[in-house]
């Protein structure tokens, strides 16, 4: 390419990457105008982040080339990126937890005073600026462990905006984030937009596709299959591209028959903020019951408070008619208890182990064959998993880490099936899962209901919650604000309900 089209200021032409035989992309072409907003879609482990990283020369391509503003670029890692123009969040958070926000804002680029010193006044003050600039309260100095998900998402965000890039990419930055965090976002996202900085948007959810890009991009297993005007497109036409076949409902029938009551909370309360106030509800043996609720509400306070993680204060727990008083998961998993947590990188996976490892952790005893581990019958069920999830990976012995965002997910959910749970508590399973696979693990916890196993699912994701639960309650500032029938309620009850006690 000698000369720069019209308004575009990143050209990426027949890019490829392959790791070992597996091959991820496919000599990929893509353009981003000056001051667009371009979305990148495609399922799980279709090549959307290994692409973003080629660019910002975290890896290095095999072929092709890349044009930035018409000049030819080639990062030799993300510093080389960042003081070249181009930013990126990415999917997975790598903040270094002890440390404050203000810190992780400035690593490796710490403002040094006259005197050669970490200029830390100099730090809180443009941290101040900048969160102030786009309307986020944050406590600066806290450690980024003692926030939420959400927050420590939009501190990354922050940071990628603050780096005054000509282009930002952002790598399912809204997977932990609540409604108003998204809003909040994409005014920011806008702003930036009329500043004329381009930005690559990549998401699994639609409708956020459909609001905030100009255009949108689908890759298909390494492929670059379409780019249309976000106008001229629809769901269907995008679906279909991405997975290949249309799906006309995104919820399969909740046709799954709630039995008696298996477990019931009376009165429960957390010793240690965020606390819960009094929460009480029954919930019935194969019935979905989902938690809807505002960041802080207290979900996950909740579904930890059941399996012993955290300190009760006072109330009672009974399952199946018994007093349960779990004093840590590993006796709430005896009783048949599982949860898949909404932090899978820190709670739910060995990075360094491979698939077999993470799938059959948490049910070790079922392998053995006589006094030792069968290798071959932990594979089996990997192997089972791996088809029954549909897990894109090179086998059994992959190292968890090389598998994408949301095949990582899967292994996640995988790990827990294999114990059979009977209390299945699953606190957002389906964050950054593309449209056809969620599809597939909302059948699989239908047809769980069915078998009788009872699934307590916390989803921060309206049309989920509406879709494939039984009953719906909902929680605000700690309280349980309200107990719905699902076929009986709508989005406007469950808002109203969730900020019933702010
Ligand atoms: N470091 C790596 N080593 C080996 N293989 C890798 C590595 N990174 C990615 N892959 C492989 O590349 C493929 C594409 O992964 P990528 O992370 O780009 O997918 P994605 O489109 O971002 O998916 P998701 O929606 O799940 O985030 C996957 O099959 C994955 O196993
Ligand atoms: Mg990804």
């Amino acid at each position: 390419m000698s000369e720069k089209q019209e308004n575009v200021i990143l050209s990426i032409r027949n890019m490829s990457k392959a790791f070992g035989r597996n091959v991820v992309l496919n000599r990929v072409n893509l353009d981003v105008k000056e001051g667009s907003i371009m979305g990148l879609m495609g399922e799980n482990g279709a090549g959307k982040s290994t692409m973003m990283k080629c660019l910002f020369g975290i890896y290095q391509k095999d072929e092709g080339n890349i044009y930035l503003d018409g000049k030819e670029v080639a990062f030799t890692g993300p510093k080389d990126a960042l003081e070249n123009g181009i930013a990126m969040v990415h999917q997975e958070l790598n903040q270094c937890l002890d440390l404050s926000v203000v810190d992780n804002l400035f690593l490796g680029r710490y403002p040094l005073s006259s005197s050669g010193c970490i200029d830390e006044t100099r730090m809180k003050k443009e941290a101040a600026e900048l969160f102030r600039s786009l309307g986020l309260t944050v406590n600066l100095t806290q450690p980024m462990r003692k926030m939420s998900v959400s927050v420590r998402q939009m501190c990354e965000i922050a940071k990628a905006i603050s780096y005054h890039s000509k282009i930002i990419v952002l790598d399912e930055p809204t997977s932990s984030l609540t409604q108003p965090e998204v809003e909040k976002l994409f005014k920011m996202m806008r702003k930036l937009k009329e500043q004329g900085i381009s930005l690559i948007y990549i998401s699994h959810k639609m409708d956020e596709i459909f609001e905030i890009c100009d255009q949108v991009s689908v890759l298909r297993d390494g492929n670059m299959v379409t780019v249309k005007d976000t106008v001229s497109t629809n769901m269907n036409e995008l679906i279909s591209a991405m997975v290949g076949r249309s799906l006309d409902n995104r919820f399969p029938p909740v046709d799954n028959e709630p039995g008696d009551i298996i477990l019931s909370v009376k009165h429960l309360s957390t010793k240690y903020a965020p606390y819960l106030k009094d929460v009480s509800f029954d919930v019935r043996e194969g019935e979905i019951f989902g938690f809807y609720g505002l960041v802080g509400a207290g979900r996950t306070e909740l579904l930890e408070t059941l399996f012993g993680v955290r300190t009760r204060a006072a109330g009672r727990v009974y399952y199946d008619g018994k007093l349960m008083n779990f004093t840590g998961p590993l006796e709430a998993m005896q009783h048949g208890f599982a949860m898949i947590t909404e932090e899978r990188k820190s709670n739910g996976l060995f990075l360094k182990g491979d698939l077999t490892f993470n799938t059959t952790i948490a049910n070790l005893s079922q392998y053995m064959q006589g006094p030792a581990l069968s290798k071959s019958k932990m594979q089996k069920a990997t192997v089972q998993q791996i088809n029954l999830m549909r897990i894109k990976t090179m086998g059994p012995e992959e190292l968890i880490s090389s598998l994408s965002g949301g095949n990582q997910q899967k292994v996640v959910f995988s790990k827990w099936l294999e114990r059979e749970p009977m209390i299945f508590m699953m606190d957002e399973p389906t964050r950054g899962i593309d449209v056809g696979a969620k599809y597939e693990i909302y059948e699989l916890i239908i047809n769980m209901a069915k078998e009788g196993k009872t699934i307590i699912l916390v989803s921060s994701e309206m049309p989920e919650i509406l879709g494939i639960t039984n009953r719906i309650a909902v929680m605000s500032n700690g309280f349980l604000s309200g107990i719905v029938n699902t076929n009986e309620t709508n989005q406007e009850e469950l808002l109203r309900l969730s900020a019933k006690y702010l």
